[in-house]
């Protein structure tokens, strides 16, 4: 049994490409791992959100993450901004965290060029609070994307560091969780070959879209003008119609299509109306949930009331040791 981080980003609905990326491995592994799942409001603050949208983006994550079947029991499902340890370990890391290897980090150069305007420190010092995030909790694995692979990296380098300095093993090195299940990647509707990648209005169905926007969005995919030889090469647009439907319909619905494809008698608008109502019958029970949650506030207040405790317990545990190790004592 390993010790699982992730964090998850508190802007954005959840889409159907995240659902059958990360989710459903967040929802199996929490009942095979001890997982910490939490929302990042405070990597958030970088980009200056309004108060009043503060609170309302950690809300629509939490519903849709608890709608889309994190179990609170299970997980540990906390807000990052409900446990003042990470902050603290935060504060310790930063006295070894150098202005040299954090300008070299790729994300950070990405943010420089896009927005030169708001190059704050804490825009430089985000991987020394996800390596505090992972490690206050002694994590081994944090399940991450290629894209967060240089950061994970930098997590170690600081628990390295730590060890090494006070001559120490306290810190376990973290690492990327590779799932065993191979992962499903949902491609956009706008020919682009994942799922929230672009930022075409479009692209994307979100698991709290309703019938009618489904419909609308499916029936307005990129199609080309039809397949004119048997069994001819299927361009990039056409090929994602059929991953889609690959995740949500049944293995006949699929191969009918297929099929028809080969034989050229496909009619792109059967299998668009055929895709929505498929998509609409897999969103409908986790829509549902998010209605429904995201009108009880006594059980979001439950929730991460329950995270909370769980998450500090174990985090404040690890910061009287760091605080042990680094010589702070009582008078
Ligand atoms: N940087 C991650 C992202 O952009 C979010 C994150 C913050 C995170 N802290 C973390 C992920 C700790 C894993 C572990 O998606």
């Amino acid at each position: 049994m390993e010790t699982v981080v992730s964090g998850i980003r508190s802007t954005g609905n959840l889409h159907l490409g995240n659902y059958f990326g990360a989710i459903k491995n967040f929802v199996k592994m929490q009942y095979e791992h001890k997982c910490y799942f939490f929302i990042a409001d405070y990597h958030s603050l970088t980009t200056h959100p309004a108060p009043e949208d503060l609170h309302n983006h950690v809300k629509q994550v939490l519903v849709e993450y608890l709608a889309a079947g994190l179990d609170p029991e299970a997980a540990t499902l906390y807000i990052q901004s409900d446990v003042p340890q990470v902050t603290e370990l935060y504060l310790l890391l930063n006295m070894n965290a150098y202005k040299g290897e954090l300008e070299r980090c790729t994300s950070f150069k990405e943010k420089v060029r896009k927005q030169p305007d708001n190059i704050n420190a804490g825009l430089l010092t985000y991987p020394v609070l996800m390596a505090a995030d992972i490690i206050i909790h002694k994590a081994t694995k944090v399940p991450v994307g290629k894209d967060q692979e240089q950061h994970l990296e930098m997590a170690r380098t600081f628990a390295n560091r730590f060890n090494r300095m006070y001559k120490k093993d306290f810190f376990p090195q973290p690492y990327a969780f590779n799932f065993s299940e191979e992962l499903i990647k949902i491609p956009g509707l706008d020919g682009s070959t994942k799922m929230g990648k672009s930022e075409n209005e479009g692209n994307a169905i979100f698991l709290a879209d309703d019938p009618k926007v489904i419909r609308k969005k499916v029936m307005r995919a990129l199609t080309d003008s039809g397949p004119t030889r048997k069994n001819q090469q299927r361009p990039q647009e056409i090929k994602n119609l059929f991953l889609l439907m690959k995740a949500v319909s049944e293995p006949e619905t699929y191969s009918f299509f297929d099929q028809a494809y080969n034989d050229c008698s496909i009619r792109y608008g059967d299998m668009k109306k055929q895709i929505a109502e498929d998509i609409i019958k897999f969103n409908a029970p986790i829509r549902e949930r998010i209605l429904e949650i995201s009108s009880d506030d006594s059980y979001l207040k439950k929730v991460a009331d329950m995270g909370k405790e769980k998450a500090i317990d174990s985090a404040s545990k690890t910061i009287k040791e760091v605080r042990q190790i680094i010589g702070f004592k009582r008078f």
